[in-house]
């Protein structure tokens, strides 16, 4: 069967063709979280939301031997950045993951840009619910800034668990034949791959803007490339607090049931979703 339909672009072929305005560098999303969902489970095709592709290298090391990794961002610049972190981690980044920002815009000189982050603007927060604002402390704000216009987030390292796991390095730097890159947004990456391809879809907190039938029927379209007994991952921040669209988890959260998806694990705020159903060629068999 052939399982990918179109061709996604190594990271070399990222690295020379992708770039622009980087909004995601670091993660804020704990990895940890994300390889604790999927304890005792070693996939070997995964399609993650890029962002600064700290998360797609995760499931690099996590993944069986050979794996394969699709990251998708609907922003090239975010592919640059992933295949650029690829490129340290080949070139020796060995004993420590340590990728900054500013040496490799000031390398790669013209092919990404951000808006540095306004420190000053988070010392006062929005609690949505209370309408109020809430001064934070400068410490808090450096480490944890969020609310910036249009500035690039890079969150702290310390995210990625592995950043000083030498074994860890040295898988992922082993797989990285396997890590691809897919320029696409959310709703149509689904048309990239067969049906049950994937073991596991990783979709971040990916906003859907509109839970409007065609959304769902993509959303849809998505868990159908996923094998049954394939997860669905994502992160489901401060669910009931902001008053703000949904993300694409919390929306096939709602609706798991039209998804054919079951509740699986949960850890902190990263959400796991299990796809039901039989597998594919018992269902041929039968039909
Ligand atoms: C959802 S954001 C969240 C970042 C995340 N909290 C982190 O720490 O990496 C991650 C990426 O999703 C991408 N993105 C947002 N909406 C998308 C969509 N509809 N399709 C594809 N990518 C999307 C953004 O360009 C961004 O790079």
């Amino acid at each position: 069967m052939v399982g990918v339909l179109k061709r996604p672009m190594d990271m070399g072929e990222a690295f020379m063709t992708c770039g622009g305005f980087v909004r995601y560098f670091g993660t804020n999303e704990p990895v940890i979280h994300i390889a604790k969902v999927m304890e005792g489970r070693q996939p070997r095709r995964v399609l993650a939301c890029c962002g600064g592709g700290d998360q797609a290298l995760t499931f690099l090391g996590l993944a069986k031997e050979h794996p394969e990794v699709y990251a998708f961002d609907m922003n090239p610049a975010q592919l640059f950045v992933l295949a650029c972190k690829a490129r340290l981690l080949e070139e020796g980044q060995v004993k420590t993951f340590s990728p900054s920002f500013d040496r490799i815009s000031r390398s790669n000189l013209g092919r990404i840009r951000a808006l540095p982050q306004d420190v000053r603007r988070i010392s006062r927060l929005v609690n949505i619910p209370a309408r109020k604002a809430v001064r934070v402390s400068a410490d808090f704000a450096g480490k944890f800034g969020f609310e910036v216009d249009s500035g690039m987030y890079d969150y702290c390292q310390k995210n990625v668990y592995w950043a000083n796991d030498k074994r860890f390095i040295m898988k992922i730097r082993a797989s990285l034949a396997g890590l691809k890159a897919i320029h696409a947004d959310a709703l149509s990456v689904a048309d990239w791959f067969a049906r049950e391809y994937l073991d596991i879809i990783y979709v971040s907190d990916i906003p859907l803007h509109n839970a409007i039938p065609f959304y769902l029927e993509r959303l849809r379209a998505l868990v159908d490339r996923l094998s049954p007994g394939g997860l669905v991952i994502g992160n489901a921040e401060d669910q009931q607090e902001l008053d703000r669209c949904p993300s694409i988890i919390e929306v096939m959260r709602c609706y798991k049931e039209l998804f054919g998806l079951l509740e699986f694990r949960q850890e902190g705020q990263i959400v796991a979703l299990m796809k039901t159903g039989a597998k594919k060629q018992k269902r041929d068999k039968q039909g």
